[in-house]
């Protein structure tokens, strides 16, 4: 991307907070100083009028000129245009749309592993940011004794966050490689943002789990209570499916691009990764990398800096790095993330599955409202329609922007999504808080798609013994032993209520919308899948 046209279309924006986290921050959406050129951001609470002027400034899809381009390209080929030139726009758009694939990827790991700088390094390399501004974040690194700082501040855009160089919210940016189109979500390392972490990795399809190889780094994260364990945990539930994991910071000079830290690093992830339920060998990737230096990021490292490496760098295995395929004739699912008004309500979220037109009349569930779609956006382009696996805007009609909530899901009108306000779900507890002991009665706050609700365990149902069964299959056999009461590591099935109606469903029907995480008092308590929902139409499971 050429660096001029960054101020019309910036890269890079913050995701909202969670309500319960939600600080109610200044809004820098629409500054235009030098950083805005590679840096956008907002918070939820004042996002309304800056992010609509953001869908305001993209072009408008399609131009004049790709109107007038289709037309005499058929002319050319001596076929009529046919009626509708508006058919024929659409299809180009549609087709450009198509050439490379989209991907969501979250930067993880504990505090301080460099998640910031890679972020920012990749923007870099990729071009979106230039000399100057590097030079200008070096300064003001400097002068808040933060030198070695500067290249997450392409990523860490608030005022806060450079000072404490501590990622607070879900910064979000735009690159693309040969083939695919990706937008980074930069997570928090810190525990107390654990939340923030959850909503963009709820976001993502691929995850790099970023490691600090620094003496003592490496340690700290991956001790009990680090967060390089549990955003593994969380990652895994919440369902990205791989992961590339980048041991960082090998430029430093306790590590030195050595080899034996390297393997002595890879060699205890790979125990604890299968524990969480990664296959290693299909779904994850390691590779060394200095995200300061920008070494082994989009290009191959010389020789001469690591003579043991030949694998490749980090943008070709971003780059050919497979998913599984959305269907994009599915049921729409959106879970909605934020809200704001521009002339209409504007809704944004992760299409989970399903293809969403404009003109279609779809439903804001749990509510049943009936809406139509009269605008559409990806990043920052107007488009006519967006398949699954992307984050888009999507501005509706007929409906309030006060009467839809972070949580709400667009659904199509046939086979729409469930609300229910209980479910059965099989829950894995990782670590209660002190002598907490599990059992009906528990409460903890239920982070489930883009749903972050207050919940209560009525019931346990059955202790699933994890070495005879991995799986419950509720029609195959006689239940097993109902506990009393749970601990650390058990992994039991159990009934959940909450207050306000949710939209969920199985996991075996929908992943996306059917695995949760619980979490006390910032901390993750468990994670957990749905099993089973109430029958069509009710709410609750009769008595
Ligand atoms: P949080 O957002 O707070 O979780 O941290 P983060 O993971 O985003 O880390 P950040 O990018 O803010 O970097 C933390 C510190 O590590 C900074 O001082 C960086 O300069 C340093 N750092 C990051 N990557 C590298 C690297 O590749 N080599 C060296 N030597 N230092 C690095
Ligand atoms: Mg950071």
């Amino acid at each position: 991307m050429e660096h001029n046209e960054q101020a019309d279309a910036p890269p890079f924006s913050h995701a909202p907070l969670p309500a319960e986290q939600d600080d109610g921050a200044a809004d820098d959406w629409t500054r235009d100083d030098a950083d805005s050129m590679a840096v956008d951001s907002y918070h939820s609470g004042a996002l309304a009028e800056h992010a609509a002027e953001a869908v305001d400034a993209a072009p408008p899809a399609p131009s004049a000129e790709v109107v007038k381009e289709v037309q005499s390209s058929f002319q050319s080929l001596e076929l009529k245009p046919s009626a509708g030139t508006h058919e024929d726009a659409q299809m180009v758009v549609d087709e450009e749309e198509e050439t490379k694939r989209h991907l969501n990827v979250v930067f993880i790991g504990h505090v301080d592993a460099g998640k910031s700088t890679a972020g920012g390094q990749i923007l870099f390399l990729s071009g979106q940011v230039d000399d100057r501004t590097i030079q200008k974040y070096e300064k003001e690194a400097k002068d808040k004794s933060r030198e070695s700082w500067y290249m997450a501040y392409i990523m860490d855009t608030n005022e806060e966050e450079r000072l404490k160089g501590k990622t607070v919210e879900v910064g979000r940016a735009h690159f693309e490689t040969e083939n695919t189109r990706f937008t980074i979500l930069d997570a928090p390392g810190h525990k107390s943002y654990v939340p923030n972490m959850i909503s963009g990795a709820s976001q993502a399809d691929i995850g790099v789990l970023v490691i600090s190889a620094r003496k003592g780094e490496f340690e700290t994260g991956y001790e009990r209570g680090g967060q390089t364990r549990e955003h593994v945990l969380l990652a895994k539930t919440l369902g990205v499916a791989k992961l590339i994991v980048v041991i960082n910071k090998m430029d430093e000079p306790t590590v030195q691009w050595s080899k034996e830290r390297y393997d002595e690093i890879e060699g205890k992830m790979v125990p604890f990764l299968k524990s969480s339920g990664y296959n290693v060998k299909k779904d994850v990737q390691f590779l060394p990398i200095s995200g300061l230096c920008g070494t082994n990021m989009k290009t191959r490292m010389d020789k001469s800096i690591c003579s043991w490496w030949d694998g490749p760098c980090l943008f070709e295995v971003l780059d050919h790095i497979e998913v599984p395929l959305r269907d994009p004739n599915g049921p729409v699912r959106m879970p909605i993330i934020d809200k704001y008004k521009d002339m209409g309500t504007i809704v944004m979220g992760k299409l989970e599955s399903g293809t969403i037109r404009e003109g279609d009349s779809l439903f804001v569930m749990p509510n049943k409202s009936n809406v139509k779609v009269i605008g559409i956006s990806l990043d920052e382009k107007k488009v006519r329609r967006a398949g699954p696996a992307e984050n888009v805007r999507v501005k509706l009609s007929g409906i309030e922007e006060e009467d839809i909530m972070a949580g709400f899901v667009l659904s199509s009108i046939a086979n729409h999504v469930g609300a229910f306000t209980e479910f059965n779900a099989q829950l894995q507890i990782l670590e209660l808080l002190d002598n907490a002991i599990f059992t009906a009665g528990y409460k903890a706050v239920l982070h489930i798609h883009s749903v972050v609700e207050e919940c209560e365990i009525v019931d346990l149902i059955e202790e699933v013994d994890m070495k005879k069964k991995n799986e419950i299959d509720p029609k195959k056999k006689k239940p097993g032993r109902k506990p009393l009461f749970v601990k650390n590591g058990a992994v039991v099935v159990c009934r959940i209520q909450v207050n306000n109606l949710i939209c969920i469903e199985k996991f075996s029907d929908f992943p996306q919308l059917g695995r949760f995480t619980l979490r006390t008092e910032g901390k993750t308590v468990a994670v957990g899948k749905v099993v089973d929902v109430p029958p069509i139409g009710s709410t609750k499971f009769s008595a």
